[in-house]
């Protein structure tokens, strides 16, 4: 069954098959998850002095994992509310609704998994700040 839809960013841990010794298995399945996914992929190898995202999505939703590494991942909600959120356990994803403005910092050896709810559309995203603020305004 679905979980309930969601709104807000969240942070949404998933079980962790394995023990210390073995290592560790994390598995997601499609009906199990907020929405259904429709394009998986991944960004690696990023410089430590370089930000990603500066942008939004208008009806995009993600699940993001740090599947390696550190990955410290800034929302602004059209509300204004603009919260941090550190991901390093491989098992924790977070969940981000439409209509965040984001911006990404990973460590060198980081690799971010996205679990998206469309096909990549350029014309989805909103890549001018100036833009994002006239959705703020219009929402709040
Ligand atoms: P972008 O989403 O801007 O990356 P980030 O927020 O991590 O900095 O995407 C970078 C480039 O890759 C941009 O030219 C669009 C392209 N791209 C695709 O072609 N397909 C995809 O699924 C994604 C996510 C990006």
């Amino acid at each position: 069954m679905k979980p309930p839809i969601l709104v807000e960013p969240q942070l949404l841990e998933f079980d962790k098959i394995g023990r210390l010794e073995l290592g560790y298995l994390t598995s997601l399945e499609n009906s199990k998850l907020p929405f259904d996914v429709k394009r998986v992929y991944w960004t690696y190898y990023t410089p430590d002095a370089v930000t990603r995202g500066h942008h939004a999505h208008k009806e995009l939703k993600q699940l993001i994992f740090a599947v390696a590494g550190t990955i410290t991942m800034t929302l602004e909600s059209i509300k204004g509310v603009i919260t941090t959120y550190t991901l390093s356990s491989p098992n924790i994803g977070l969940f981000i609704p439409k209509l965040h403005w984001r911006t990404i910092k990973m460590s060198h050896n980081a690799v971010l998994l996205c679990l998206a709810s469309e096909e990549y559309d350029e014309a989805d995203y909103i890549r001018d700040y100036d833009e994002f603020d006239i959705f703020k305004k219009g929402k709040t």
